[in-house]
């Protein structure tokens, strides 16, 4: 079994759903409490060993590039001024370990994924969605998915159970067989009409998958919505690679949505050792 080194991050969405912030800030630029999202994406990621990250990024984005990058002027004039450089902690990954590829037109999910494919080659591969944090520091999801397929091979997502009546905004998993945490996928669809969906599983936005999945993308079949979808090349591989979905234990904020951002934030934000005590207060009196 290979090992999982590298991580797919498809950002290169247009942000809608968090309009009018992402008209000139891309959405996983979006800070919760002081980092950006695609902070939290990046150390879940780095947390779980992987070493090698593969941004899928489009017009307006740049802005992720240089996060990453060294800023000269910042750091100097922080030294000169007697500031701690601690806060860029975490900014700064080793030479090479990132790699930038373009998705030209935001055609899907499916699509973004595959734009990243002789980056990732012959290797297994993790996929984050940056707007959904999971947030489990202890535990990350991307690890729990790791030590999945370390055990079973094969595609692993991570799932939560979702109301019935939102279960047509998702990529909603047909289960087989269930052990505790881990579920067998027996079929995969994305966003079910109302009514039409096989269970309440939905993912959420974490993957560990086979380089083959990027064979099904080559023939750039459209799904719902009129995108190249992930479920659709996923569900295509069901019954030739074993197929998990793993029930996530963490907290979830969905952060494409305008209240599960604002909820991140708060939560997070009590979390913290400088700033918790005072918001807590500040939460007390404004709720009465
Ligand atoms: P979303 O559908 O949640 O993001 O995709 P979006 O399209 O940017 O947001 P809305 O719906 O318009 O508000 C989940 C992730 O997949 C990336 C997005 O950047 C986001 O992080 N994505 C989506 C791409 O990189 N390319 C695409 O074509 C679609």
């Amino acid at each position: 079994m290979k090992p999982l080194r590298k991580a797919v991050f498809p950002v290169a969405g247009l942000g809608t759903r968090n309009l009018p912030a992402t008209k000139s800030v891309p959405k996983e630029m979006l800070p919760v409490v002081d980092r950006p999202l695609i902070q939290y994406a990046v150390d879940e990621a780095l947390a779980a060993g992987i070493e090698q990250l593969i941004f899928v990024t489009g017009r307006g984005k740049g802005s992720m590039e240089d996060y990453f990058d060294i800023s000269y002027e910042l750091e100097a004039t922080m030294r000169e001024r007697g500031k701690s450089l601690d806060s860029l902690k975490g900014t700064r990954l080793e030479a090479g370990q990132i790699a930038y590829v373009r998705q030209q037109e935001p055609l899907g999910l499916g699509h973004a994924v595959w734009c990243a494919r002789h980056l990732v080659g012959d290797e297994p591969f993790a996929v984050l969605l940056v707007d959904e944090l999971l947030w489990n520091p202890v535990n990350p999801s991307i690890s729990q998915l790791a030590e999945t397929y370390r055990e079973k091979g094969g595609n692993v997502i991570s799932v939560l159970e979702v109301p019935a009546d939102h279960t047509h905004r998702y990529g909603i998993v047909d289960p087989g067989l269930s052990t505790g945490e881990l579920t067998e996928v027996r079929g995969f669809v994305e966003k079910p009409k109302p009514g039409t969906a096989p269970s309440r599983l939905a993912a959420i936005g974490r993957y560990v998958l086979q380089p083959e999945v990027m064979t099904v993308l080559d023939k750039g079949e459209r799904g719902a919505g009129g995108e190249i979808q992930l479920t659709d090349a996923l569900a295509q591989l069901i019954g030739s690679q074993p197929f998990h979905a793993r029930t996530y234990r963490g907290a979830r904020y969905d952060c494409g949505d305008k209240a599960g951002f604002v909820q991140a934030n708060l939560a997070l934000a009590l979390e913290r050792q400088d700033i918790g005590a005072e918001v807590r207060e500040f939460a007390r009196e404004l709720l009465g």
